[in-house]
């Protein structure tokens, strides 16, 4: 059995919460782990104290891993974010610092483009205004004129992003007979747009074309807001919009403007540019379906996350290369 003594040796690592699919177990014998009792998100002040003396962490995307934390805590060897996106961690100030950062990409992909269609298809065919008359005792029988929705069969999909997720939206397109446009500073190999069916535009030409855009990449400096007044203003008219990367990609408050004046058919959002509160206005337009940040959220997506986190934490802790590194 082990001493006392032997485990005081072994590294701490501080889970910010509870992770499941037996993810902790991973951790027995090979590291103390102190799992964090909180009751909402976690301030930069209150994260820098918890992980003051850690070697290693296990964050979640709403964890702020700022240069702030990460100076506070000297010691701090990995951080395993439970996420596929990392824009709530300093990757420079972890770079600068020697921190390693890990995240938990692929597992959650084909989950992600799932729920990127299940906002497509619930805007266009007004799914969730249906459900919701008829909670309320709004039906009243048939009519040919209700809650008409639009087409998807001969429109053009655009992804702005066309990395894991963008690529398994694009590959469920022809399901729906969408024709499948994409717009990112670097185009893909010949042989894997073909392989898609998917036409490389600028962006600005791909928001012109496209009836649906569906937004995939990754939070950074560059893709801040890239969805901004003007941008959305260029979309064509009638479309719809779906975000299911991150909140801050979209001018919130201009989305709403032009919903509200028709201009778009609608939104799909399952993220928020300043998550969990909503742009004023939001939530009163019909034409938006809304839901709290699920494209992970399936069981067994978010048990594999759990323990790929844990798997790489342990792999720099013991002196290894982690497989799904950032920095
Ligand atoms: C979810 O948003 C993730 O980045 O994994």
């Amino acid at each position: 059995m082990r001493s006392e003594d032997a485990a005081r040796k072994l590294p701490l690592v501080v889970v910010t919460a509870p992770l499941s699919g037996g993810a902790l177990a991973l951790f027995e014998g090979r590291a103390r782990v102190k799992l964090l009792d909180r009751r909402g998100p976690l301030g930069e002040a209150e994260l820098a104290e918890a992980l003051r003396e850690a070697s290693g962490a296990v964050t979640f995307l709403t964890d702020p891993v700022t240069r702030a934390v990460l100076e506070a805590c000297p010691g701090l060897r990995v951080v395993s974010n439970v996420a596929v996106g990392t824009d709530n961690i300093d990757l420079e100030a972890a770079r600068a610092q020697g921190v390693v950062v890990t995240h938990t990409p692929d597992v959650l992909t084909e989950a992600t483009a799932d729920l990127a269609w299940a906002l497509i298809l619930g805007v266009a065919r007004r799914v969730v205004e249906g459900d919701r008359m008829v909670r309320a005792g709004g039906f009243s029988g048939w009519a040919p004129d209700l809650l008409l929705g639009v087409d998807l069969r001969g429109k053009i999909l655009g992804l702005v992003g066309m990395g894991r997720i963008g690529r398994a939206v694009a590959r469920r397109a022809p399901a729906f007979g969408m024709r499948v446009a994409y717009s990112q500073p670097r185009r893909l190999e010949d042989s894997v747009e073909s392989a898609l069916n998917a036409r490389h535009l600028p962006l600005e030409d791909l928001l012109a074309a496209a009836d649906v855009v569906s937004l995939h990449c990754p939070l950074t400096s560059e893709t801040r807001r890239l969805m901004d007044r003007r941008r959305l203003l260029a979309m064509k008219p009638g479309a719809i919009l779906v975000n299911t990367a991150r909140g801050p990609v979209v001018d919130e408050e201009a989305l709403v403007e032009w919903l509200r004046q028709g201009r778009l058919f609608g939104a799909g959002l399952d993220v928020y540019e300043r998550e969990p509160a909503l742009a004023p206005g939001l939530r009163e337009l019909p034409n938006v379906l809304l839901l709290p940040h699920l494209g992970s959220a399936t069981g067994a997506v978010r048990d594999a996350m759990a323990r790929m986190a844990v798997t790489d934490c342990l792999a720099v802790l013991e002196g290894r290369q982690p497989e799904h590194w950032v920095v």
